[in-house]
């Protein structure tokens, strides 16, 4: 593809979701542990979550996901050239997870990879698959978050376990050389990794034989993720020459409620423009951007040339945007 010099672009094709069956209310969660439905929903705007039973895994949510997106690119499987999954839950420390759905889908070509960005996961995933796409080296990719944390929470912690909750989401962005606007504007990425201790799981291959849990400094990630997040938003517009009331949807990652409050308000962007679907999936990781997206397009939200922004930050820290005309 690179030999003709055209330019590529990198179009959103098609979008997919899968959520494990069984669904845990705050209230479910208050008569296992010392905690409230009230607590829960007024810190964290969280009503529920999905929880992955045995058999559910990234892995399998991951590819359901990515099977439905791939239909409503109507490609075929086989067309896809590259799958990048964000995860920070992989079914196994190796092979990648992403091979394991490669496989799943009976996708024999291209090359499938984890991208470990926690949170941020797929707006990291997007950037790399979008340039592989812009350097002519595939047509079609595959870009899938998916999570199982309920794997890796202290559940005797009720300052995390509440927080999070399983899922998966998939977009398929394949390259368009017309000259329409439309596809991803741009991709801005950031770490820093001073601030590892504020979020992270105690366990991992080189440090100890356990998988750990995950271990959080509630106060310390919301100050950060107000402030990053922010500058991100602004970031992004101000490197399309945009301003806030040009953005159509803004998609964050769901974390928090009252985080996406704070964000909306600092940089001026209407609520009725944020996509929030935290109150029913928690706060998914890397999964919860295209389960959102996935929501907002079944519900006739987003639309064929809106301007929609993502947007994410996680454990690192890391943390960046992506901005589609869609
Ligand atoms: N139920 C009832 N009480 C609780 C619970 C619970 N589940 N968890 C903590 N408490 C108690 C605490 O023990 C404390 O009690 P005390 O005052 O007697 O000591 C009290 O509630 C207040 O605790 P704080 O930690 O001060 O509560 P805070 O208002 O900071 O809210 C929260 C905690 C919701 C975690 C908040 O700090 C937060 O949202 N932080 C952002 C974290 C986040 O979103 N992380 C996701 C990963 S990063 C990302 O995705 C961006």
């Amino acid at each position: 593809m690179s030999s003709n010099n055209k330019i590529y672009r990198s179009i959103v094709s098609g979008v997919g979701a899968s959520l494990p069956k069984e669904i845990v209310t705050n209230k479910d969660l208050s008569m296992r542990m010392d905690t409230s439905e009230e607590w829960i929903e007024e810190r964290t705007g969280i009503k529920e979550r999905r929880i992955a039973s045995e058999g559910e895994t990234t892995s399998s949510l991951g590819t359901e996901a990515a099977q439905i997106a791939i239909n409503n690119s109507g490609l075929k499987n086989s067309d896809i050239d590259l799958i990048v999954l964000a995860t920070a839950t992989p079914d196994n420390t190796f092979p990648a997870s992403a091979t394991l759905i490669q496989s799943s889908l009976g996708i024999e070509k291209g090359y499938a990879y984890d991208m470990q960005a926690v949170c941020s996961g797929f707006v990291f995933a997007v950037e790399a698959a979008d340039n592989a796409i812009k350097a002519g080296n595939i047509k079609n990719a595959l870009v899938i978050g998916s999570e199982t944390f309920s794997r890796i929470l202290d559940w005797d912690d009720r300052s995390t376990c509440v927080l999070f909750g399983d899922g998966a989401g998939a977009m398929v962005l394949s390259a368009s050389s017309d000259d329409t606007n439309r596809g991803v504007l741009s991709n801005h990425l950031h770490s820093d990794g001073r601030y590892k201790d504020l979020l992270y799981v105690d366990g991992g291959p080189s440090i100890s034989n356990q998988v750990g849990f995950l271990r959080m400094d509630g106060k310390g990630v919301f100050k950060h993720a107000v402030h990053n997040l922010s500058s991100a938003i602004i970031e992004a517009i101000d490197y399309n020459d945009l301003t806030i009331d040009d953005i159509d949807w803004f998609v964050p990652h769901q974390a928090n409620i009252r985080i996406l409050e704070a964000v909306s308000k600092k940089v001026g962007l209407s609520k009725d423009k944020v996509i929030i679907t935290l109150d029913k999936h928690a706060n998914t990781s890397a999964a919860s951007i295209p389960l959102a997206l996935y929501e907002a397009i079944e519900n006739d939200k987003i639309k064929k040339g809106d301007l929609v922004l993502l947007e994410a930050m996680g454990g690192g820290f890391s943390w960046g945007s992506t901005l589609i005309r869609w």
